[in-house]
């Protein structure tokens, strides 16, 4: 028995869902999940050896760490961001129920940014970075990126105005998220010499595309799924995302303000960011509040479905605890003095990015290359195991990573220890890191495989 059979993966899907009307923006938008999980199961691997070589420094490698660390910090927001542009097409013409404005633009969106992303990691891979944290490609790259979300913003305002009668909330919030993905981006092709204005301009990227942008377009996807799976009614679900949509923009802009303080802002930064990240939880309770009442009223029979659900709840959960609430125990001025850039942030970082970011964006992709199929129950389990993997792999991994900054502000910034005997004496915690970053990579390429094996099969279709 092959290994992936084990899990349950036959490949075999049932003929329980026929595939419903299929546009051509539809079929496109696999080609931008595919990628999007290929770069997935990438980043697992390449995180793991980074973990490693933090641990074992003097392994060979043809990449050294730090530019290592520079392609996982790209991949993190690169397929997320392709993933999403995918699940964009795929929802907005399920909303709309009609083909998107243009299709070839679409065909030429996604080569351009496969082609710079790939610009950007092949450059890197060889060396070539500006040193510039999160964004560390050359920032000619860059415009690249913002060509294809130029392309994909226009795309989707023309399909919006092509019937205006016949605008949904969701298809317009995913739109609004997707143009401030540019406009949030554009700034960073540009250099600076002042540096906080080069800083703001990054946390407009590292910050509020997470807390804003893509809180946008994923709340587009999840109120077209709440809609098409019966966990809510369309008023219902319209108009948590009035809600979702301006405490986003709210939240994400002034939120965003906790860090500004901090490289060089005027001080009631500080507060205004501190209270107004408070607002971010609001949408998410209701979210939760709405999922319990939709799953108490309504049994989900279709193993996709269900499927879909388990990413995104994985997410839900990641929101409230990772990104909110230990989001906000950073934000507090007295924590963040000593906590700021040690292991304690890259907890939050991987429980906030991956944990609420990520799940959706997979939940999306699945749902998109799984149309047309329905997993056999085997198929289904082995799916499921998949995300208790990645689940137990990413708890794991923060935990260690929050003990070990912990410890590093305690001994470095309050006793003021050597920073190189705190670093070693770290390391236990390290190993731990890693230990639980093999059982992510292993739930990574499990998830992978399967969503692959279901685009292989739907593809024949
Ligand atoms: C989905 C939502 C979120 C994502 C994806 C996210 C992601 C991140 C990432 C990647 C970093 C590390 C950045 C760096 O090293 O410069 C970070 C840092 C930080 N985040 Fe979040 N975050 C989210 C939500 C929040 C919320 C809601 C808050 C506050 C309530 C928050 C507060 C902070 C603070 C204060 C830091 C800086 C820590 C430091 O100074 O080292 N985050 N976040
Ligand atoms: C196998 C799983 C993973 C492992 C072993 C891993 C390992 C690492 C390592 C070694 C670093 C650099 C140094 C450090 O902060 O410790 C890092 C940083 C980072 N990783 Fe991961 N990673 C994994 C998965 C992910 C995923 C899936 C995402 C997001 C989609 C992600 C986002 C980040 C971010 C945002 C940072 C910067 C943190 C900061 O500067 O505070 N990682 N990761």
């Amino acid at each position: 028995m092959k290994l992936f059979e084990y899990f349950g993966f036959t490949g075999k899907v049932n003929q329980l869902m026929a595939p419903k009307q299929q546009f051509i923006a539809q079929k496109i938008s696999r080609r931008y999940c595919v990628f999007a999980i290929s770069l997935f199961s990438l980043q697992g691997i390449v995180a793991l050896l980074g973990a490693v070589d933090l641990v074992i420094p003097d392994l060979p490698s043809p990449i050294p760490f730090e530019y290592g660390r520079a392609i996982h910090l790209g991949l993190s927001t690169f397929w997320p961001l392709i993933g999403t542009m995918g699940m964009i097409y795929f929802f907005i013409t399920a909303e709309l129920n009609r083909e998107i404005y243009s299709p070839r633009l679409a065909r030429w969106q996604f080569w351009i940014v496969i082609l710079f992303c790939l610009l950007i990691l092949g450059s890197l891979a060889l060396r070539i970075g500006n040193g510039r944290e999160f964004l560390e490609g050359m920032p000619i790259f860059y415009v690249g990126i913002c060509l294809a979300l130029a392309l994909a913003s226009y795309n989707l305002i023309q399909t919006l105005l092509t019937d205006k009668r016949n605008i949904t909330p969701a298809a317009a919030t995913m739109t609004v998220g997707m143009t401030f993905l540019l406009l949030l981006l554009l700034p960073n092709t540009l250099t600076y010499t002042n540096p906080i204005a080069d800083e703001a301009t990054k946390f407009w990227v590292v910050h509020l595309w997470e807390e804003m942008a893509f809180e946008l377009t994923s709340a587009g996807f999840i109120a077209t799924f709440y809609v098409v799976s019966g966990l809510a009614s369309r008023a219902q679900i319209e108009k948590w995302l009035y809600l979702e949509a301006s405490l986003a923009v709210i939240g994400g802009l002034y939120g965003t303000g906790h860090h500004y303080y901090w490289i060089g802002f005027p001080a009631v930064w500080l507060i205004l960011g501190s209270l107004l990240s408070l607002v971010e939880v609001v949408p998410v309770g209701l979210l939760v509040h709405m999922t319990y009442k939709g799953l108490k009223h309504k049994k989900i029979r279709s193993n996709r479905e269900k499927l879909t659900l388990w990413l995104l709840l994985s997410s839900v959960f990641y929101h409230i605890t990772g990104a909110s609430l230990l989001g906000l125990i950073i934000t507090v001025p007295w924590v963040n003095l000593y906590m700021h850039g040690t292991f304690f942030t890259s907890g939050h970082a991987h429980l906030a990015l991956f944990g609420s970011l990520g799940f959706v964006v997979l939940a999306g992709c699945y749902y998109v290359l799984s149309q047309g199929s329905e997993p056999t129950l085997k198929g289904y389990k082995g799916g499921v195991l998949a995300v208790i993997l990645l689940n137990s792999g990413l708890i794991a991994m923060s935990s260690a990573l929050m003990v070990a900054g912990l410890m590093q502000a305690y001994f470095w910034r309050i006793l003021g220890m050597d920073f190189m005997e705190v670093r070693l004496s770290l390391n236990p915690y390290l190993i731990l890191r890693v230990l639980g970053g093999m059982v992510f990579t292993l739930g990574d390429l499990l998830l992978s495989w399967h969503i692959y094996r279901t685009w292989r099969t739907t593809n024949a279709k």
